[in-house]
């Protein structure tokens, strides 16, 4: 019996996504909550001598509880170590995703999951770093995270994330499995006709992904990806809409050339203001990097842009949290001239590979993975077929009735030298994150922003 685990969202730019928290599990306290799943993973204490230095600098954020801090943490790691897999397979294309998306999506699979198929789980997706021992605490610090993520910000501000579960009608779930489900992630089960009626269940399922994301992302089973033998689709979706601080005026927008590559241009719509960021340029790793925020503050996009003579590349391969975290803590708010493209950018991708690689393996192996939890019956004959991502980004000038800001400047002309520039006409990486817990929402590479309407 199979199980797709489907995983897509889409952010539209400025954007952001919410969770429709349950609020009651905001306030509740873990013994307050019934929260077994049938295994439970202990991870191993280190052997004496072996722990991981204190980072004696690291300060956790007023009001943050420090298991959910670390779990924001090893959401960023998998996050980083996700997008360097999808960097290799594609070196020169767009990529675009929600890594919180998709630890989401798999964390509730981890909850009917035993042996070395949880073990898997907790490992490739860092939910081990935690120092709460034990994997059923995970869910719920990913509740607190959920409370704290898609808190509602600000009135133009939208995060929005929705979880769901489709279920073979015929078969009977676990109680225990679907009250957590339902609890932590909001997810509700569907029952659905897959063993008749495959085609017109993933119809039913791509139309709710498309109505939780205002029609963003559409068509995210592909065909033939549901057949009689599936028995549970579990689908995470976030939606972000948000609206600049600092918007940019459409009269300073003005048709440019974008380098693909050195020998390789194309045409593009570049936004241009001049404007207080924060903002640094780091010699050592050869990038320059930009934070921009949305209206409500605690969103923002990072744009990481090589310096001229580095490729993007280069900078990607050596990109860890360390070193990010590292960049984000020493910018400084500084008047910066940014050129930054309009684009749009959708992607979508099978996760099935590229976790396989990360160490995933048993999950989706007919005849290793261990999932009893998810069935009333225990039985264990249930594997993950496959796991979808589909994610969308548009970035515009959105709302530029600051419209008296600047007189109109011509784009990379006028330029004094006497303040930074941060002029984004070649490839460049962004994140849009949740700064003050360093929340990686989305993710991306804006290699080609000519491609999509204009
Ligand atoms: C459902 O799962 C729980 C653990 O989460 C287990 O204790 C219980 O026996 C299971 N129920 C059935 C009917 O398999
Ligand atoms: C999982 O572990 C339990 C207890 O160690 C064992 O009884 C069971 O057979 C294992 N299941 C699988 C699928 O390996
Ligand atoms: C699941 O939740 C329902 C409704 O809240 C409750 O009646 C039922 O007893 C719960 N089942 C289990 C096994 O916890
Ligand atoms: C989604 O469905 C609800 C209820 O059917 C409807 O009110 C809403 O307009 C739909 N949203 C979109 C974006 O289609």
């Amino acid at each position: 019996m199979k199980l797709l685990v489907s995983v897509w969202f889409l952010c539209f730019l400025p954007l952001l996504c919410t969770a429709q928290a349950n609020r009651d599990i905001c306030n509740a306290k873990p013994k307050d909550l019934p929260l077994e799943p049938l295994c439970v993973y202990r991870s191993p204490d280190p052997e004496p001598g072996t722990e991981e230095p204190v980072e004696a600098e690291e300060e956790i954020p007023e009001s943050t509880n420090p298991r959910v801090w670390e779990l924001s943490k090893a959401n960023s790691r998998f996050a980083l170590s996700l997008f360097q897999e999808l960097a290799k397979g594609k070196p020169t294309d767009n990529i675009f995703m929600s890594p919180i998306s998709i630890s989401t999506a798999f964390a509730m699979t981890k909850l009917g999951a035993c042996n070395t198929t949880l073990e898997q789980l907790m490992k490739v997706f860092q939910f081990d770093t935690i120092k709460e021992k034990t994997s059923d605490q995970v869910h719920f610090f990913f509740a607190k995270l959920n409370c704290r993520l898609y808190r509602k910000k600000d009135k133009t501000t939208e995060l929005v994330s929705a979880n769901r579960l489709f279920g073979e009608k015929s078969l009977s779930f676990n109680e225990t499995y679907q009250n957590i489900s339902e609890l932590i992630y909001g997810a509700k089960l569907l029952p659905l006709n897959f063993k008749e009626k495959p085609e017109l269940s993933r119809m039913t399922i791509n139309e709710w992904i498309s109505n939780k994301t205002e029609n963003r992302i559409q068509n995210t089973l592909p065909q033939g990806s549901i057949d009689p033998n599936t028995i549970l689709v579990l689908v995470n979706t976030i939606y972000f809409k948000g609206q600049w601080r600092n918007k940019f005026d459409k009269e300073n927008v003005m048709k440019d050339d974008f380098y693909v590559t050195d020998e390789k241009t194309c045409e593009v719509p570049m936004m241009y203001q001049e404007t207080k960021f924060k903002y640094g340029k780091f010699d050592e790793d050869k990038v320059k990097v930009l934070e921009m925020p949305y209206r409500g503050e605690d969103i923002t996009m990072v744009l990481i842009l090589p310096t001229k003579g580095t490729t993007l590349s280069e900078v990607e391969k050596s990109l860890d949290l360390k070193k990010l975290v590292g960049w984000l803590d020493n910018m400084k708010e500084i008047k910066v001239a940014v050129q930054i493209p309009r684009f749009q950018i959708e992607d979508s991708f099978s996760l099935k590979e590229k976790l396989q690689s990360m160490g995933l393996q048993d999950l989706f192996s007919p005849h290793q993975a261990s999932l009893p939890g998810l069935l009333a019956d225990e039985s264990d004959n249930v594997f993950i077929s496959d796991a979808y991502h589909k994610a969308f980004l548009e970035v515009n000038e959105e709302g530029s009735e600051a419209a008296a800001a600047t007189a109109v400047v011509a784009i990379g002309r006028s330029i004094n030298f006497n303040r930074e520039v941060f002029i984004a006409n070649r490839p460049f990486l962004l994140l849009i994150r949740e700064s003050t817990i360093n929340t990686i929402i989305f993710m991306g590479r804006v290699a080609n922003p000519c491609g999509g309407n204009q």
